[in-house]
């Protein structure tokens, strides 16, 4: 009998609560979005994002319990994400997945947000049947808050191969779209545009594409597009949106698919896996699509409900180390930080050591 694990993810600016088993398949999910909260100041405002978890979370937490009609007495452990993330977004999770745990005695899993991440592409539910996948395989998580390439060999067996020294790649596309006035978050708007421009219409940089390495950089894109948009007539830049979403979204999606194709050659792994919000992108998938059918290598992107953040992931991770007999006390804290035994440090990193973005 597959266990039901209910797990609660606040690490950022979306609330989510779902049911997932240790295979991996999600009984049901619910989630509030901040966006519109946080719109008005053009970023994420800790503050206020604690204050909208709190408000959103029982509602959600029995939305869940009436929408897959679970009994407490079938729930076998509580997962929450405890690291890395904003701190009083962190708490409100873990102070309610504590709570539950207690009045229903119940096992506690505090999880680390990227592990999430690494492990959504194993995700399935009614509308998706169970991923062909399996261990060994090269991990690229990609968002607001990360851009991290991971050699992962089995569960909590991760090694970091690279990361971003600077911006991660989902907020070098916040920023830019904060730029060219498209607003917060931007991602999704610069994918938008982008589908009707060319991207070769203006020539931005690839940070340290062509070095031996795993790291990346997306401060000098910035920059670039920074003064790209500077030169631009105010009256003319709606017209040359699509133009320069384009070349700046191909830009990036250039950059981690070369490091991508890095990972690939030098370990000899031939499973690859894109998660974290800015794997919706609909250019990143496509030519990773593309990139991978030409090298034959086997791509797993999950569907984009389990690449932006949320509670089925948390879940699942939570159920897989409750199987390996782990489980947490109620003093569980949160962290800001990845916790340093989360991760190895990859055996090929050149240069700067490999070190994980805040999520
Ligand atoms: O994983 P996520 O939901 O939260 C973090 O852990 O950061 O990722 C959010 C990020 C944001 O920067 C957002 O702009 C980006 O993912 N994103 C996208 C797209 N959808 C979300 N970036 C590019 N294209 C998209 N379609
Ligand atoms: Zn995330």
């Amino acid at each position: 009998m597959q266990k039901k694990i209910l797990a609660i993810e606040t690490s950022c600016d979306d609330t989510s609560v779902a049911l997932v088993s240790e295979e991996g398949f999600v009984y049901g999910m619910v989630s509030a979005s901040q966006d519109l909260a946080h719109q008005p100041f053009g970023g994420i405002v800790p503050e206020i994002a604690s204050r909208n978890h709190s408000a959103a979370m029982l509602p959600l937490v029995e939305e869940l319990i009436k929408k897959t009609q679970v009994l407490w007495s079938e729930i076998s452990g509580i997962a929450v994400t405890n690291r890395p993330g904003l701190i009083g977004s962190l708490i409100v999770g873990l102070v309610t997945a504590k709570t539950l745990a207690h009045v229903h005695n119940k096992p506690l899993l505090g999880v680390n947000h990227l592990e999430g991440h690494i492990l959504a592409p194993f995700l399935f539910d009614t509308e998706r049947s169970k991923p062909q996948l399996s261990f060994p395989f090269i991990a690229l998580a990609v968002s607001g808050g990360h851009t991290s390439i991971y050699e992962v060999q089995g569960l909590g067996d991760y090694a970091v191969l690279g990361a971003t020294l600077d911006d991660a790649a989902g907020e070098a596309f916040d920023k830019f779209a904060k730029m060219a006035g498209l607003g917060f978050p931007g991602g999704v708007k610069v994918d938008q545009l982008a589908r009707t421009g060319r991207v070769d219409a203006y020539e931005f940089p690839r940070g340290l594409i062509h070095e031996d390495s795993y790291q990346m950089s997306f401060s000098g894109l910035k920059s670039s597009a920074q003064r790209m948009i500077a030169s631009i007539e105010p009256s003319e830049l709606q017209a040359k949106l699509p133009d320069l979403c384009a070349s700046f979204q191909e830009a990036i999606v250039d950059v981690l698919i070369a490091k991508l194709d890095l990972a690939m050659k030098k370990t000899k792994i031939k499973t690859v896996v894109i998660t974290g919000g800015v794997s919706a992108n609909s250019r990143l998938r496509s030519k990773a699509q593309d990139w991978a059918a030409k090298k034959k290598f086997d791509l797993h992107i999950p569907p984009i409900k389990y690449c932006t953040d949320n509670a089925a992931m948390i879940g699942y991770a939570g159920a897989l180390r409750l199987e390996r007999g782990e489980s947490h006390d109620l003093n569980l804290g949160p962290s800001p930080r990845v916790w340093p035994e989360d991760f190895k440090s990859g055996n090929f990193n050149k240069g700067r050591q490999a070190r994980v973005q805040r999520s």
